[in-house]
């Protein structure tokens, strides 16, 4: 990286989830699935589903206000809004425009990244570069999903995995002391596309009563394909952006890894010899698999369990269609003000309004450990 340009950091984070949950125990009434087995093969015990009908910019605006809100930053100064998402509200115009227009931002740029799961670290990269250049000063970046939309909620392999969710975070130009971003990696490889995709909604194959008829608007996926690459190409990575930044994992404080199923987590961090009690945070139990909102999701849960402390060196990984993969690495900035006792008493009365359901012997803050 360019040491010349200003240091650029994360000022503010928030996320938001829908209200509705559905638990394993819905599958198990009409699937030939378990909470069992579910639990053990992928880490899932429950996901925030939206009700029908809501706009992926619903989830994108309730999350970015609260990032607003942490950074201090105003709608209307923000020079920049990227929105990384498989499921926006419409083809056209992005989701990025419209949130501009519901937060009531000024004419700033804004457009939509579609790189999967991988979204939000697609979109951070390009954030950061036009800071570099010198173009925007103060950007929001979003990763936001209504996965609901696009499952087939019939096919057990798919449906058990995936939630709907939205993380947000501003980025702004600070002193080191407040943080920095330091560097990103960001991959694809369109050979293996077919692997996991969405068939048709797109000029390859326009909607139309055929493709409605073959249940071709909904996510296909090899999923033991999938997690074999997912774990290979992370891991290949979270060396690659330590090495080439002068540090080794052990310097390392917290990874952060797209929670598509807490086995890959495992493998990744059995790969790299760190340990996921300690080094890793997860939350796929309560969120499942949010795609490009599951790294906020999870940056911003670890930060306010306070597993993410101000200083501490992370790397974020990802991986997801395309295949694309994606890591980052950045030194945390903001200080825990969410575990303050006000905060705290705000979040639990939010929990009782929103009446999200843990399910019995699922403690959010305890990473799952399970044999892969
Ligand atoms: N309940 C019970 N049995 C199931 C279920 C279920 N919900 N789902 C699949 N099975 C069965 C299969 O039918 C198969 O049965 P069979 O042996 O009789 O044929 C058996 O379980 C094993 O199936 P596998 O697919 O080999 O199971 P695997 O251990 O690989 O787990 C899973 C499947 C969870 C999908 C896993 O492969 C995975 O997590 N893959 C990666 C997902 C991922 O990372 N996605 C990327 C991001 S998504 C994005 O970018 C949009």
């Amino acid at each position: 990286m360019n040491n010349n340009i200003q240091n650029v950091s994360i000022t503010g984070i928030g996320m938001y989830v829908p209200e509705k949950t559905l638990d394993n125990a819905h599958f198990e009434s009409y699937l030939d699935t378990s909470d069992e087995w579910i639990t053990k093969r992928t880490g899932v015990k429950t996901r925030h589903i939206v009700e029908k009908g809501t706009p992926n910019s619903d989830l994108s605006y309730e999350a970015a206000v609260k990032a607003l809100e942490m950074s201090g930053v105003a709608p209307e100064e923000l020079d920049l809004i990227i929105v990384a998402t498989v499921t926006p509200d419409r083809l056209f115009p992005s989701t990025a425009c419209t949130l501009q227009a519901k937060l009531g931002a000024g004419d700033c740029g804004a457009f939509d990244v579609l790189a999967a799961c991988s979204g939000f670290i697609y979109a951070l990269s390009i954030a950061h570069g036009q800071m570099a250049l010198g173009n925007v000063k103060k950007v929001l970046v979003v990763g936001s999903e209504v996965m609901s939309s696009i499952i087939d909620y019939n096919d057990r392999g798919i449906c058990v995995l995936f939630g709907d969710g939205a993380g947000a975070v501003v980025l702004e130009n600070v002193p080191e002391d407040r943080g920095s971003l330091v560097d990103y990696i960001i991959r694809a490889d369109g050979r293996q596309g077919e692997i996991l995709y969405m068939p048709a909604g797109g000029s390859l194959n326009p909607t139309s009563f055929e493709t409605v008829k073959k249940n071709m608007h909904t996510v296909k996926m090899e999923g033991n394909k999938v997690f074999k690459l997912a774990i290979k190409h992370m891991a290949e990575l979270a060396r690659e952006i330590t090495q080439r930044n002068g540090l080794t994992l052990d310097d390392i404080d917290m990874v952060c890894i797209h929670q598509a199923n807490i086995r890959i987590v495992k493998g990744v961090m059995s790969a790299l010899h760190l340990d996921m009690a300690t080094k890793s945070y997860n939350n796929i139990d309560r969120y499942g698999n949010t795609t490009a909102a599951s790294i906020p999701l999870c940056v911003h849960d670890a930060f306010k369990d306070n597993r993410l402390k101000k200083g501490d060196k992370m790397i974020i990984l990802t991986f997801g269609a395309g295949l694309t993969y994606a890591a980052a690495l950045m030194e945390w900035g903001i200080e825990n003000t969410l575990q303050d006792s006000t905060a705290i008493a705000d979040t639990k009365e939010a929990i009782e309004e929103q009446k999200i359901t843990v399910p019995a012997g699922v403690n959010g803050k305890k990473n799952i450990s399970m044999d892969i």
